[in-house]
């Protein structure tokens, strides 16, 4: 018999009736009660359910379609995911596609690159992370075009459709989505158009360049296997590292990709 198999546990209910949702659940299903005490803005936006909500512990976090983002605790996410004191962005060329909280282009432009193309298509999370979020992204989102950086609010397959027509080249991609990504045009399945920004990420790399992204929670090794299954399988053969960092708002440890062509 387990130890502790007669120990009596009284368990609160879930509690409802709140106008904000308290529970948010790990990458494997299992409920996270957040200690949420404020909606600080919620608004539908045409792609998705856009809610910055106040945490005691982790302060605004941004919360899309019910999965928490980004929080204003959660700079070793971005750190993570961009490798910081491993690469070097120094005059480098770099496309972001997501990153709507602005986190990642914030810390991209501390590092001096020659130029930062972000493409997000929601202009609603811009505006909400602009102004509730600004611990984690400064002014950058005050205005579309900075001396170095560019933010264009559009769908990024059909950006990096045409950066491919035009032969643009980049030192490093960012695949800083969510993790189901937003198709406006219909692909059979997440994995699909997953696949489809993958493919169109490589042809836009220069040959030394890299594509950084983050995977899923340690907790889903199964997702992280078929994630790496697509990348051994895309339109160019790739090799890639791997880093793992415990994100705060995830309550989890989180798995990053470093992409690179063979
Ligand atoms: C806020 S960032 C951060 C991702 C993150 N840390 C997470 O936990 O998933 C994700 C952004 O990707 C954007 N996005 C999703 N699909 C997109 C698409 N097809 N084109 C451009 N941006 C997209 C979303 O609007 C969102 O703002």
């Amino acid at each position: 018999m387990a130890l502790n198999s007669q120990r009596s546990k009284r368990l609160p209910p879930v509690r409802r009736g709140t106008i904000y949702d308290l529970y948010l659940t790990l990458s494997d299903d299992r409920l996270l009660e957040y200690d949420i005490d404020r909606l600080v803005f919620e608004a539908r936006s045409p792609y998705q359910k856009v809610q910055i909500v106040h945490s005691k512990s982790l302060g605004n976090l941004l919360v899309l379609d019910e999965l928490q983002n980004i929080s204003e605790a959660d700079l070793v996410y971005t750190e993570t995911l961009m490798q910081r004191g491993k690469e070097s962005y120094t005059g480098k060329e770099i496309v972001i596609l997501g990153g709507g909280d602005g986190g990642l282009l914030w810390e991209l432009l501390k590092e001096k690159p020659k130029s930062v193309t972000m493409l997000e298509i929601d202009d609603v999370v811009i505006k909400a992370c602009s102004q509730y979020m600004r611990s984690i992204c400064g002014d950058c989102l005050d205005k579309r075009k900075g001396d170095n950086y560019e933010i264009i609010v559009e769908d990024c397959a059909k950006t990096l459709a045409h950066m491919i027509e035009e032969g643009r080249q980049f030192d490093y991609v960012f695949g800083d989505l969510t993790d189901i990504p937003i198709s406006p045009t219909p692909h059979g399945d997440a994995w699909d158009f997953i696949r489809l920004i993958l493919n169109s990420s490589m042809k836009v790399l220069k040959s030394t360049g890299k594509y950084m992204t983050h995977g899923n929670g340690a907790s889903c090794p199964q997702s992280l296997e078929m994630y790496e299954q697509v990348l051994s399988q895309l339109c160019v053969p790739v090799t890639f590292t791997k880093d793992s960092a415990f994100v705060p708002s995830f309550y989890e440890d989180w798995v990053f990709y470093q992409v690179s062509l063979k």
